[in-house]
Parts: structure tokens; sequence; C-alpha cells
């Protein structure tokens, strides 16, 4: 099937009035799904990547304008290689698919955020490949968190204002040096875990929640759904 075909999709039956315009989703309980069926991590993963798959082409066909997922953390790499080098592995794998999609049939962009140290030469040349050939796109923009840490990118951006010369840091201006990603209006977390784990620790300062407990190899179309209607109801003040 191709990675970002129609076919499937039933975004063309459901009506938002208010969608977010960056959503960010971590995808959350691959090892235990994996585990409850008796299979190695690996195999949580693997089916993981293909529900990032449906739910961010779910996401495009909507019209969400920006969705983020996070795919792996600074903290991921304390795991054990193996199960590190299959995350990597799916990464390339992946990537070489939406690339091809994104190319042939889609009008989405794909963006990376996260520390570029550590990760292979090769994952970093397909990276860097398909945020280039996608640059031009003007649909959805799906940002992977790779490598990622939300204190990490405001303890960088700090770091480059004083090598600038700052003395004294606004908003702003940590604004203007992290990565470019916008607010964020709403962040699913599947699996039962009620938590940010360093994820978009600036962008989500007034996001909205959505937790659920299905694991992340379960989610659905639905389950997407669910969190979307929840979101429209919310009455966003924005401190005010
Ligand atoms: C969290 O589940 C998941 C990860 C740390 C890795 C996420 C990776 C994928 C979904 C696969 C590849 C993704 C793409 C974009 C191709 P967990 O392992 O922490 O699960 P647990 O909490 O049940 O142990």
């Amino acid at each position: 099937m191709a990675l970002f075909s129609k076919k499937e999709a039933k975004a063309e039956d459901v009506h938002f009035d208010v969608l977010p315009n960056h959503l960010g989703i971590i995808m959350d309980g691959n090892g235990r799904w994996a585990k409850k069926r008796g299979l190695p991590r690996t195999a949580g993963h693997k089916v993981g990547a293909e529900v990032f798959r449906v739910i961010s082409q779910e996401c495009a066909d909507l019209g969400i304008k920006y969705v983020t997922f996070y795919a792996f953390s600074t903290e991921n790499w304390k795991r054990p290689k193996a199960e590190v080098d299959a995350i990597m592995a799916l990464f390339k794998d992946y990537l070489l698919e939406a690339k091809r999609d994104f190319i042939k049939a889609g009008n989405n962009k794909i963006k990376f955020i996260g520390e570029r140290e550590g990760i292979s030469e090769e994952l970093l040349r397909l990276m860097d490949e398909a945020e280039e050939e996608t640059a031009s796109h003007t649909g959805t923009t799906v940002y992977l968190a790779v490598n990622y840490g939300g204190r990490q990118e405001i303890v960088s951006a700090v770091n480059k204002l004083i090598a600038e010369g700052k003395s004294e840091i606004t908003e702003n201006d940590i604004s203007e040096n992290i990565y470019t990603v916008p607010e964020c209006d709403l962040i699913i977390r599947p699996s039962g875990e009620e938590r940010l784990s360093n994820f978009l620790l600036w962008q989500a300062a007034y996001s909205e929640f959505w937790y659920s407990d299905v694991l992340w190899p379960d989610f659905k179309k639905a389950d997407l759904y669910s969190a979307l209607r929840e979101f429209e109801k919310r009455n966003r003040r924005f401190g005010g």
C-alpha cells in the first residue's frame, strides 16, 4: 500500500469546527503492546511505525497544518542497543517510503527537530534529503522529533544567545532560537501515561492535553477523531 494513499482516508466524512493548527503526538506504548503478545519490543515499534503512517496522512487529509510526532527522545539512547538500532532502521525505511510518497502523490513536507549529534551519517543524509525534496510543498508539515529533548532545545537556544553576546534574554529571543515549530495547540498521549516527557516544553505552554489508555500500535483514526472532538469543546483562555 502506498504510504500516503487516500484509499482508507475517512477525513472527507468528518467535519470539525475547530482544528488544532499544530498537533503534537507522543507515540507511546509500543513496548507494552508487544509484551502483552509475547513479542519482542521491536515488533511493537514496527506496528507503531505503521500507525504513524496512517495517522500522519489522516492529519493531512483533515487539513491540520502542522503535526509533530515524538519518535525518539534524547533519553531513549539509554535503551538496549538492539532496540535503538531497530528504531533507527525503522526510521530509515519509513523515511525512504515517506519521501517517495510525499514527492509522488502528496503535497506534505517533512521536517526534523532534535540534535543531529549521535545520529548516523546515513540517516542524517536521508533526513536532509527528505527535508530538501519536500521543502517547496505547501500541505501539512509533518515534524519528526528524533533525538529531541525540550530542555536541551531551550538550553541550546540560550547558549546561542549568550554566544551572540546577549546579557538579557526575552521570551521572543528564545522563541526565535528554538526549532521553528509553531505553538502547540493539542498534545495527544496514548498508553495511559499522563505526562509531557520533555516534549515541546516551550511550544506547549498553552497546549491542551488529551490522554487515552489505548497503546500506540492500537491507535486508530477513531481515537484521533475523539481527541479532536474533545479539543473542539475546550475553552482556551491562554491565561486571560
Ligand atoms: C514509545 O513506546 C515509542 C518509542 C520510544 C519509539 C517510537 C518509534 C516508533 C513509533 C517507530 C518508528 C517511527 C517512525 C516515525 C517511523 P515505548 O517503547 O516507550 O513503549 P512502552 O512505554 O510500552 O515501553
